[in-house]
């Protein structure tokens, strides 16, 4: 049965690194909304770190935790959320966030995508030997998902200010239909 579709909220997905947050952030700010990372929520209830999650508890019951916090979004309102780059890759993910939120996916090439997220180490998934190889394998794995969104907005042609500014628009824009 087809759910019908209230969007009170905005969804960011998108890969590690294409600024799901910084723009998250800043069209928050615009619409008055609030900000919500899905990262940030689990650590709060796990009380420790992602890296220390998939150490001691295993990828698995990370994506757990992402379904759990997904089922908890349906209630939220004016929310503007950032989703974990692997949680669209549950298609239950996806279908619940599009009940509620126009889905954004943000997109950079895997050459931006490494330049972007090199010097930091908290993303358990890219402390790979060949991180470049990893970042090939899981977008091609995840593109059919990323896809899936309402819109998708290129982050690498202009600043995450304009970025932020399209994602608006589009908001906008599917509200008022
Ligand atoms: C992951 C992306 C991360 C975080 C975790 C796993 C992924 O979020 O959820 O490290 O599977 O792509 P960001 O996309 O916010 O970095």
């Amino acid at each position: 049965m087809l759910v019908p579709r209230k969007i009170q909220n905005l969804a960011l997905i998108g890969f590690m690194g294409t600024g799901k947050s910084s723009v998250g952030r800043l069209v928050a700010d615009a619409l008055h909304f609030t900000f919500l990372d899905t990262d940030r929520v689990i650590e709060a209830r796990a009380g420790k770190m992602i890296s220390k999650i998939f150490e001691q508890d295993g990828e698995g019951a990370f994506r757990e935790w992402e379904r759990r916090i997904v089922e908890e979004l349906t209630r939220r309102a004016k929310t503007v959320i950032s989703a974990g780059g692997g949680l669209p890759a549950n298609p239950a993910n996806l279908a619940s966030l599009k009940t509620h939120a126009l889905v954004v996916c943000l997109w950079a090439s895997p050459e931006k995508i490494l330049e972007r997220v090199r010097s930091q180490t908290h993303r358990p998934l890219l402390n790979a030997p060949d991180p470049m190889a990893e970042i090939r394998r899981l977008l091609s794995e995840r593109d059919p998902y990323y896809r899936q969104a309402d819109v998708l907005v290129n982050t690498e042609l202009r600043p995450l200010r304009e970025v932020a500014g399209q994602v608006i628009h589009q908001f906008r824009l599917a509200q008022a239909r």
